[in-house]
């Protein structure tokens, strides 16, 4: 087992990388301060992973919690139905809330603990490989709203995050490269060496080779700690950790929650940040294809959804949390390894990125 620290003073907690960890309940009980403890899951996950975490846990009093499975129900809706179930269970201020799933489940369940009772203790084990390097980390928590992509939510920290590589055994493959187009993220922004280490071993990734899947979640994860640790608010830094997002948050709200996975979309719209990128004299056109390709074989889409004009993306790009007395900001790329949060760069080229034909550039 490996184990990173996200370093945030009185609120820092361990990130714990391993395989079997599920099954390993003296790990998280030291970070249970009562007796009550509510597992929040979906219907999908539920019947793969509740029983043995569930069972990890016995001397607990556990109140599994199983809420539908989607991005379409990361809504008002669903949290009012964990917030049913703690109340009905009796659940008191020294509960502790265990998100067992994906990004979707980790971030509903981190705002229900936000706001259960003013805010109760919760642990993060995450079940997507996007979710074990990037959502459980970090502690932005929140629901969509039909009008924008995790528009409602608050910033609050995990206790731990319990990262069992082995649950990604059952993950399917299209969700598996959902999460890739994250880990790319990283060397993107911040770790040019990462990018050729990923180059190198995308295909053992994809073939959930276990070695693999461990260095690229332990450097992803050491990654987000850092940032998260020196920004934790998003109040610089932290922005970065959106690459490709205001484009993808844009693609995800306009096609319906869900139709696109949120890693589809951060794919396509990290291309056209590449692509904005390079225009703006920034990154090379070589630099651009090398990412791109990279986004390709990672089984990620490299080309917007056919029919989405330019009007829909500034549309929905001007309901994004980057968007500061009006001006919207972007996240691009000075160099592949380094990004920078900007709002200064002329109108046009921003529009002439929506209207380029991605079909014939990732050809
Ligand atoms: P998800 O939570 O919808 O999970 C993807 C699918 O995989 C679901 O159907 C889920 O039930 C299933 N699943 C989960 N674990 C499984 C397993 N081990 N085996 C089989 N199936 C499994 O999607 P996601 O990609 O994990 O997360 C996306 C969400 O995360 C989005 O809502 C996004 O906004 C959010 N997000 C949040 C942050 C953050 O910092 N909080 C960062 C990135 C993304
Ligand atoms: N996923 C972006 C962040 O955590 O800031």
């Amino acid at each position: 087992m490996q184990t990173l620290q996200v370093d945030l003073g009185e609120r820092s907690y361990p990130i714990l990388i391993g395989e079997q960890l599920i099954d390993r309940g003296e790990l998280l009980a030291c970070h249970i301060r009562g007796k009550q403890v509510a597992i929040v899951t979906n219907d999908t996950v539920a019947p793969l992973y509740l029983e043995r975490l569930s069972n990890s846990l016995a001397g607990f009093q556990v109140t599994p919690i199983v809420l539908p499975d989607g991005e379409a129900h990361k809504n008002w809706q669903t949290l009012q139905l964990i917030f049913d179930a703690l109340l009905a269970a009796r659940h008191d201020r020294n509960t502790t809330i265990i998100a067992l799933g994906g990004g979707v489940i980790g971030d509903m369940a981190g705002f229900a603990a936000a706001s259960y009772q003013r805010g109760v203790d919760f642990i993060q084990v995450p079940t997507t490989l996007l979710s074990q390097v990037d959502s459980s980390v970090g502690g932005k928590t929140g629901i969509n709203h039909p009008l924008g992509k995790n528009m409602i939510g608050a910033f609050y920290q995990p206790q731990a995050v319990l990262i069992d590589t082995s649950t990604l055994a059952t993950l399917p493959s299209r969700e598996l490269s959902a999460g890739l187009a994250e880990v790319i993220k990283y060397g993107l922004i911040c770790d040019e060496p990462f990018l050729g280490w990923l180059e190198d071993n995308i295909d053992r990734l994809r073939a959930l080779d276990q070695g693999a899947l461990t260095e690229a979640i332990r450097r992803s994860c050491d990654a987000k700690a850092k940032v998260v640790g020196a920004d934790e608010r998003e109040a610089g830094i932290r922005a970065t950790l959106n690459l490709g997002h205001t484009f993808g948050h844009a693609i995800e709200t306009h096609q319906g929650y869900g139709a696109w996975l949120h890693g589809e979309a951060v794919s396509a719209g990290t291309v056209m940040a590449l692509e904005m990128s390079n225009r703006l004299g920034w990154i090379s056109t070589l630099e651009r294809d090398r990412a791109v390709h990279l986004l390709s074989r990672a089984g990620l889409p490299v080309v917007p959804p056919a029919g989405m004009s330019s009007e829909d993306f500034l549309k929905h790009m001007a309901v994004d949390k980057k968007v500061l007395n009006g001006q919207l900001r972007l996240v691009l790329l000075k160099r592949l390894g380094e990004a920078v949060v900007t709002g200064d760069f002329p109108r046009e080229v921003l529009e002439a990125t929506l209207n380029v034909n991605y079909d014939a550039l990732t050809q």
